[in-house]
C-alpha cells in the first residue's frame, strides 16, 4: 500500500477508536461506569493511535515533511503531545471531567486528522522517489514492530469486539 493511502486508512481506524470513546462517554453520562471498557479502549488507542500511527508519523513521515513545512509539522507534533496529555487526563479523572476531556480529545484529533489529510496530500505531489521509499520502508518497519503478525486485522477485530461490548 502506498504511504498516503496507508495514512488515510490509519485515520479511519483512529476515527473508529474515537467513536468507541464517544459511545463510552454517552453511557458514562447515563450512569454506566464500565471502567474495564474504558481500559480496553485506552489500550487500543495506545497500541494503535500512539505507538503505531503516531510512531510512523513521528519517526518516518514528519522528518521528511518537515523539509516542506517545518511550521506545520511542529504544530502537528504539538497536537500529538496535547492528545497524549488528554488521554492521561481521561484515565485519571472522575466522571464529569472524563466526559469533558473525551470531548476535547475528540475535537482535537478530528481537526488534526482533517489538517493532516490535506497536508499529506499536498506534500505527496512534491516528494521524490527516494523520499517515498524511505517513508514506506519506515512504515513497514514500524508496523512490524508495533502491530506484530496479525497487523491491521487484529486492530480491526479489537475495534469491532469493543463496539459489540458497548451495545
Ligand atoms: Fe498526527
Ligand atoms: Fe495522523
Amino acid at each position: 500500500m502506498g504511504w498516503l493511502k496507508e495514512m488515510y486508512e490509519d485515520h479511519g481506524f483512529v476515527l473508529s477508536i474515537l467513536d468507541l470513546l464517544d459511545i463510552y462517554s454517552k453511557r458514562l453520562n447515563e450512569g454506566k461506569a464500565e471502567p474495564e471498557k474504558l481500559t480496553m479502549i485506552l489500550e487500543l488507542s495506545h497500541d494503535f493511535t500512539e505507538r503505531c500511527h503516531h510512531g510512523k508519523e513521528e519517526r518516518a513521515l514528519f522528518p521528511i515533511l518537515t523539509k516542506r513545512s517545518k511550521q506545520t509539522v511542529d504544530g502537528l507534533l504539538l497536537e500529538h503531545e496535547k492528545g497524549k496529555a488528554l488521554i492521561k487526563g481521561i484515565s485519571d479523572s472522575g466522571k464529569e471531567k472524563k466526559i469533558r476531556l473525551i470531548s476535547e480529545y475528540q475535537a482535537l484529533i478530528k481537526a488534526h486528522i482533517e489538517q493532516e489529510n490535506l497536508f499529506f496530500k499536498e506534500c505527496g505531489r512534491k516528494l521524490d522517489r527516494s523520499e517515498i521509499e524511505s517513508i514506506e520502508s519506515g512504515f513497514d518497519r514500524i508496523n512490524a514492530e508495533t502491530l506484530g503478525k496479525a497487523g491491521r486485522k487484529e486492530i480491526a477485530g479489537r475495534i469491532s469486539r469493543i463496539k459489540e461490548s458497548l451495545k
